[in-house]
């Protein structure tokens, strides 16, 4: 493939298989749409059956193919499987979206063990299976891939609130930038994408679930507005693809300025 393909001109992917954690919603959900439309396959991944094939659906009513494998990445085991289905079905494995993430706000001093384990399961142990998994595979055909996880910029500015996400999203920026090194010489490359507030019902209920909150996010995004779950597929199409080839071990944000955008001296932006 050549740089100058064009994004999105349905053969940019073509024939490529993707598995996306996380793919029955949200931003998953728009990440594996938007690489059929580039003409991958993509592999759906998840908890829940239903959203899963819904996602499919919407894939195969565009004529495009896609494959549902209900999973639990917190289990290595189901993981390594996933990726036994994905080659079953579409004889060869491209890459990989780690999206799949819990989230829900508790001050830290008040979140059980339980509640801790489960997002750092999920963000964390969960991406590094996957990601595991994945790149055994690419090792196996000596073939090259891109990995893509979807962190948020609380990595490393720390966010009151959702510590067991904060710091789990903090592992997953770690792990890519540790593994963009050992995979390198194999073609494989580690990226990620930080998005900001992004306009998508998990987010939504687990963040900003009443008006109030949601205007207090609102206010908080110099740009004024939410991310369309669309505009963070495409940054995450161009990471995964040959355009971004010597790119690796890096993390996109993409925010509307939100986390340079502290105004500790009262409001500095533009007005119109
Ligand atoms: C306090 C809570 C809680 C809450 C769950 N727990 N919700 N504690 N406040 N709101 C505690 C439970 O009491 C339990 O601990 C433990 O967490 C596990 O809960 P379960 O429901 O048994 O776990 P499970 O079914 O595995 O669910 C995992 C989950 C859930 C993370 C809790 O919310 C989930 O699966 N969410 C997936 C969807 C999601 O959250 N998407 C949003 C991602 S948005 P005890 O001690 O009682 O047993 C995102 C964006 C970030 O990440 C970036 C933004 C800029």
């Amino acid at each position: 493939m050549s740089p100058e393909t064009a994004p999105h001109s349905g053969a940019e992917f073509a024939d490529r298989t993707y598995i996306v954690t996380g793919g029955g919603s949200g931003i998953g959900r728009a990440i594996a749409l938007a690489l059929a439309e580039a003409g991958a396959r993509p592999v759906v991944a998840g908890r829940t059956p239903e959203r899963l094939d819904e996602t499919v659906a919407l894939i195969e009513k565009t004529g495009r193919s896609a494959l549902a494998v209900p999973t639990d990445v917190r289990d290595p085991q189901a993981v390594d499987a996933l990726v036994a289905a994905a080659v079953d079905r579409y004889g060869r494995l491209d890459g990989l979206v780690n999206n799949a993430a819990g989230n829900f706000v508790v001050p830290g001093i008040d979140l059980s063990p339980n509640g801790w384990r489960a997002v750092v399961d999920i963000v964390l142990n969960g991406s590094y299976y996957c990601t595991r998994a994945v790149a055994r595979h690419l090792r196996e055909e000596g073939r090259g891939g891109s990995i893509l996880s979807v962190i948020a910029s609380y990595a490393w500015h720390g966010h009151p609130g959702t510590v067991h996400s904060a710091a789990a999203k903090a592992g997953v920026l770690a792990m890519t930038r540790t593994l963009a090194v050992e995979l390198a010489p194999l073609g494989i490359r580690l990226n990620c994408v930080a998005p900001g507030p992004t306009e998508t019902d998990g987010a939504g209920a687990a963040l900003w679930a009443t008006p109030e909150a949601r205007a207090g996010v609102l206010a908080s995004v110099p740009a004024g507005r939410f991310a369309a779950p669309s505009e963070v597929a495409d940054t995450a199409l161009f990471l995964l693809s040959d355009r971004a080839s010597y790119l690796t071990g890096e993390c996109l944000t993409l925010d509307g300025g939100q986390w340079l955008g502290k105004q500790i001296y009262g409001r500095t932006t533009a007005t119109a």
